[in-house]
């Protein structure tokens, strides 16, 4: 173990050029554009091309990060890519990135933990810094949903985006980075948001396609109620574990999934509006890409400072939840 602390070196991120917006939507389906942006503050949203993989997007977005770093693909140790959307069930969609980036020297693995896939993916590769076992982690959150949406259902399709964001993880000083996390699960609520089959519990079967069952599933209302109460309470237990209240807290980049949710916390945590990282206007939920876009949009606008005490939280099928509190 090191004494030293492990902290974002850099940021990058990647958004399909094709932009499909609520108007756009009307087209197909039985919504509107006041429904969406009112019910959810999503006003457009980034939808990949045909041949375009997840591993495309978090190569990309790798690359920039690593740029902005100042770090080579050599120097990389390990890459985890957080995905609920793989190019593929088998393998790791980190091996794609790792082959396409050309990052031999790198181990590589995926983590499924929903929209909260990125904080879970930055508390596992920390702790490979914090051990002394690696030097630099690329940690990515990337996603394509717009594949496995069932475009014909208006009360999930409309909600969700595809893009990827990275960071580059390494040792900064002590009292500096990542200070502490807080992660949480409740399996038995899996059911409210999933995608019944192509697993081991419903093989994909001609039945299963016929069914639509390949497709997202989520009960939003009471995904709602359960976003709204875990998004502060995990926020307030990872300020907790270092002594700190919402008094100290200067920046939120919570998880995209709705404007009315993300006003709730900005509401708990009394936080000015230009103190609370908001994307989902432009690119709707992203899944575990919504947080580090959102991080590198912040970082790149100059809206999070170095020295910001910043907590990144989020939510997501599982159910799982997690905050890490950080001083940029
Ligand atoms: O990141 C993963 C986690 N996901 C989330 O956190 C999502 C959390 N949930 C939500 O954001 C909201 O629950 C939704 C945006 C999904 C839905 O908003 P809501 O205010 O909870 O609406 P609702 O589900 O209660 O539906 C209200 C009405 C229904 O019509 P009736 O039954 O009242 O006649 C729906 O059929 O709105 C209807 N509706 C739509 N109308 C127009 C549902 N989707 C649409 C639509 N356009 N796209």
């Amino acid at each position: 173990m090191t004494d030293k602390g492990v902290g974002i070196l850099g940021v990058g991120s990647a958004l399909p050029g094709r932009i499909v917006t609520n108007t756009d939507l009307e087209k197909t389906l039985d919504t509107s554009d006041e429904w969406i942006q009112s019910r959810t503050g999503i006003r457009e949203r980034r939808i990949a091309e045909e041949g375009i993989v997840t591993s495309d997007l978090c190569t990309e977005a790798a690359h920039k990060a690593l740029e902005n770093a100042g770090i080579t693909v050599d120097e990389i140790d390990l890459i985890i890519v957080a995905t609920v959307t793989p190019d593929s069930p088998l393998p790791a969609t980190a091996c794609y990135v790792q082959a396409k980036m050309g990052a031999f020297k790198a181990a590589a693995f995926d983590i499924a933990a929903g929209c909260t896939g990125f904080i879970y993916a930055l508390a596992v590769g920390s702790q490979f810094i914090k051990s002394g076992i690696y030097k630099n982690v690329l940690v990515i959150g990337a996603e394509i949903l717009s594949r496995i949406l069932d475009w014909t259902d208006r009360s999930t399709c409309v909600l969700f985006g595809d893009g990827a964001g990275a960071v580059v993880l390494g040792p900064v000083p002590a009292g500096q980075g990542l200070l502490s996390f807080k992660l949480g699960a409740d399996g038995s609520l899996a059911d409210m948001l999933c995608v019944p089959a192509g697993g081991t519990r419903m093989p994909a079967c001609p039945e299963s396609v016929e069914g639509r069952q390949h497709y997202v599933r989520m009960s939003g209302n009471e995904t709602f109620k359960f976003a709204v109460r875990v998004m502060g309470d995990v926020t307030s237990q990872a300020l907790d574990e270092l002594g700190l209240t919402k008094d100290d807290l200067d920046f939120l980049i919570p998880h995209q999934a709705n404007l009315r949710i993300i006003e709730a916390a900005r509401k708990r945590f009394e936080l000015p509006e230009e103190r609370v990282m908001v994307n989902i206007d432009r690119y709707g939920n992203m899944s575990s890409a919504s947080i580090p876009v959102a991080l590198e949009d912040a970082v790149s606008t100059g809206r999070l400072k170095r020295g910001d005490l910043v907590s990144l939280v989020g939510f997501g099928a599982g159910l799982t939840w997690g905050a890490v509190i950080m001083r940029y």
